[in-house]
Parts: C-alpha cells; sequence; structure tokens
C-alpha cells in the first residue's frame, strides 16, 4: 500500500488569537505550515498530500508549497474532523482504500524525520493504524464537574498518553470511522477516537515531546526553540 499525507489546515486558530491563523504565522524564516509540511513532503513513503483550508484562506498562496505538483487542495469543513473528511474524500478518487493516510496538523511544525520513520515502521499490515504519542508524567488530577476546580480525584498515569500527529490509518477504515463519528454526533478531537469508537485498538508510538500543537502565543517561542535545537 500507498502512504498519503493529509494535513488539515482549515482552523481558525480562536485561542491563539490574532488576525492571522497561528499556522500562517513565521516561524525561523518560514510559516508554521511550511515546517509541518517539509517533513512529510520530503519523506520517499510519502506519495502525495491533501491539504484542507477555510474559504477564507488568503495566506496559502503566499508560501513556497502554493503551487507543489504533490499537493492537493481541498475545502476545509466546520469541525476538525469535517476537514479531514473533506481531504479522504478527494484522495478516495485515486487512492486505494488499503493505502495508509497519515493525518497530521498544520499547526504541529516540529515533526521530525526520525518520529515520522518510526510512525511508519510501526504499520502493519490489516492493523487498526497507529499515532506518535507521548507519555504523561506529570500527576493528573480530575476536578469535580459543579466547581471546575475541586479535585474530585488522581488518576494514576501509568497508562496515559497525550495523542500527537500524525495518526495512520488505512484509507477506508478511517473514511468509515469519520462518517460514523459524525453520524453518532460525537465530538472527536483526533483521528485515532473515531477509530477507537469502531471498537479497534490503534497503536501508540512512543514519539518526541517536541512535537508540540501551537495553541496558544506561548507555544510558539517554543517551538522556535525546538527548531532550533533540531536544526543544529
Ligand atoms: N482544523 C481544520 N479545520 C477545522 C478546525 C481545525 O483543518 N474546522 C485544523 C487546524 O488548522 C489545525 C488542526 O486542525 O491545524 C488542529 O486544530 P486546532 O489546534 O484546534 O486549531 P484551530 O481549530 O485553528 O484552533 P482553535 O481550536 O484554538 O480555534
Ligand atoms: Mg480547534
Amino acid at each position: 500500500p500507498r502512504h498519503w499525507a493529509v494535513v488539515p489546515a482549515a482552523g481558525a486558530g480562536r485561542r491563539f488569537g490574532g488576525p492571522v491563523p497561528k499556522q500562517y504565522l513565521e516561524l525561523c524564516g518560514r510559516c508554521v505550515i511550511e515546517h509541518s509540511l517539509a517533513t512529510l513532503l520530503e519523506h520517499p513513503a510519502i506519495d502525495g498530500c491533501v491539504l484542507a483550508l477555510s474559504a477564507e484562506d488568503e495566506w496559502w498562496a503566499e508560501t513556497v508549497y502554493a503551487s507543489h505538483p504533490a499537493v492537493q487542495r481541498v475545502a476545509g469543513g466546520t469541525e476538525r474532523s469535517d476537514s479531514v473528511a473533506n481531504a479522504l474524500e478527494a484522495l478516495s478518487e485515486y487512492a486505494d482504500e488499503h493505502d495508509w493516510v497519515l493525518v497530521h496538523d498544520a499547526a504541529r511544525p516540529c515533526l521530525t524525520r526520525f518520529d515520522l520513520d518510526r510512525l511508519i515502521a510501526a504499520l502493519g499490515d490489516g492493523s487498526a493504524g497507529a499515532l506518535l504519542a507521548v507519555q504523561v508524567h506529570d500527576t493528573v488530577k480530575v476536578a469535580d464537574a459543579a466547581s471546575g476546580d475541586r479535585v474530585l480525584r488522581t488518576v494514576p498515569r501509568e497508562q496515559l498518553w497525550r495523542a500527537y500527529t500524525p495518526q495512520a490509518f488505512p484509507l477506508g477504515t478511517l473514511r468509515r470511522a469519520l462518517a460514523r463519528a459524525r453520524d453518532q454526533g460525537s465530538a472527536i478531537t483526533d483521528d485515532a477516537s473515531a477509530i477507537e469508537q469502531l471498537g479497534l485498538r490503534p497503536l501508540l508510538v512512543s514519539g518526541r515531546s517536541d512535537n508540540l500543537k501551537i495553541t496558544r502565543p506561548e507555544d510558539l517561542p517554543l517551538a522556535q526553540f525546538f527548531l532550533e535545537q533540531q536544526q543544529e
């Protein structure tokens, strides 16, 4: 099977704020999404990329990949999962349902070749897919729902992982999973959640913790630091 990248980049970045969506902010001489795409497009196992963009997007055309032959653009949707579903629909025109789809947030510019290699190497035949993830090292508290800030209990952290991207699944399986999640009205924040709801159990691939998602303004200087470290 072949490997395709799907990059949801249609978000407005409300938590980050500001007039320009976070995926287009400058970072070490390029913009965030250019970094996120570079690792994917430079990997020899990746055959192409489908990118979901907002209808209001006026920045993509200015990027270095604007007319890259391996990048197909589709319209984003209301939620991240809708953007991914749109990309998968376009991909289904030419890809096989057994091909691997690697979904990667445009807002994760510090993905390394090392992690991408590890994820791809973890994909076996007929598997439920795999995702990059990082084990939780902090002690985790659950707050009581009514107060919002009063500790209810402490969760054992040995089995807890933070879900990162890329997350890789067979195209057909992910399409079915997202369609079912949409039908059931379940709010999902990553693709693995939809797969899990089918009763499948994706593999956690221990990744680098510097593959952060830029969510709030303080994440941008962190990403800059990590990229500078990686380039040394
Ligand atoms: N995304 C998307 N379509 C949406 C929402 C999000 O393609 N309708 C993308 C974002 O562009 C980002 C990734 O999904 O690359 C992860 O989403 P998130 O970090 O939540 O980004 P935003 O939705 O843009 O930010 P916020 O939730 O703060 O508004
Ligand atoms: Mg969001």
